[in-house]
């Protein structure tokens, strides 16, 4: 019978998952990656979130390791070039968190819009302060999106329901497909010229990195508003500061940071800037779902080897 672990805190059904189709299954969160080599040696199976790193010191104190199982879209926390070399199949949830992650994007652009965490803030401490927060609509705005895949096209689908004129940059966009989700492909200039909001889609890879990098920043129009929910190092984070500072960019809303956990930014320190600490995934529904699909993959593979 093969054994797998579950590493990080994955929903209780994956457990559940596992058993009903005959795997193993040890359910240990919160180990430090000391515990986790002491007792990694006999699983075939490894399922993880972001806590756990699958590095290639974790992987060589594991000789029976066959699948490593993400519950979530990022492989980020996993030496994937060593999995690779080792033989080690990494497989991921792509779609199990996308609604979520969009959703996460539409509220931080709404959020960016009304300036309602500082409304919320000025209002809990008693101030009644009603001409100070004056925001702007979605209505007839153009909404740039930088990656229109999995996430990035189910903004697209709310965005249009908003009204909001909608390009996007996204290589491997078609145009079929651009049209079935009434959007306008464009190049990266063209985006960075024409958006009054910019959402980032996309994985941060070494095409990506910097993406909104200081030249790009510089670029964009006047008062736009940016909001990133997919990964730190999309946004060059002092370019970014210095145009929020500047009143060149009116405002950013960021899920994600260079570096996480982000318990410091000089970002923090501005208000027009929203922050959230990774809760792109954080639903229910999402967690629920990303553990249901990772447990199914994994145990298809371990079982058939398909
Ligand atoms: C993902 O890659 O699935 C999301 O960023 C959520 C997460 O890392 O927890």
């Amino acid at each position: 019978m093969p054994k797998v672990l579950i590493s990080d805190k994955l929903s209780p059904a994956s457990v559940e998952i596992f058993k009903r189709r005959g795997i193993e299954v040890d359910f240990k969160p919160g180990l430090s990656p000391a515990e986790l080599r002491a007792i990694i040696a006999p699983y075939d199976g490894l399922a993880v979130r972001s806590a756990t790193k699958v590095t290639r010191e974790l992987m060589e104190a594991a000789p029976n390791l066959k699948v490593v199982g993400r519950a979530g879209i990022g492989v980020d926390n996993v030496d994937v070039t060593t999995a690779t070399a080792r033989g080690v199949v990494v497989m991921n949830t792509p779609y199990g968190n996308a609604i979520t992650t969009a959703e996460h994007a539409i509220a931080m652009m709404f959020a960016l819009a009304r300036q309602l965490p500082e409304a919320s803030a000025s209002t809990k401490a008693g101030r009644w302060e009603k001409n100070r927060f004056m925001g702007v609509e979605l209505f007839g705005k153009t909404l740039g999106l930088i990656g229109c895949g999995n996430i990035g096209s189910i903004v697209a689908d709310r965005a249009v329901g908003l009204h909001m004129k909608v390009v996007a940059f996204d290589p491997f966009l078609s145009e079929k497909r651009a049209v079935e989700l009434g959007v306008e492909k464009v190049e990266l200039n063209e985006l960075l010229e024409r958006a009054d909001f910019v959402t980032l889609h996309t994985p941060l890879t070494e095409q990506t990195r910097n993406i909104l990098s200081r030249g790009n920043i510089a670029r964009l129009k006047q008062g736009v508003r940016i909001i990133n929910c997919a990964r730190g190092g999309l946004v060059d984070e002092a370019a970014l500061y210095d145009a929020l500072k500047s009143g060149h960019v009116a405002g950013a809303a960021l899920d994600v940071f260079e570096t996480e956990p982000a318990t410091d930014s000089p970002l923090f320190g501005l208000e027009n800037v929203v922050c959230t600490p990774h809760l792109g995934a954080a639903t229910a529904e999402a967690q629920e779902n990303v553990a249901l699909q990772v447990a199914d993959q994994m145990a298809d593979f371990l079982l058939t080897g398909a």
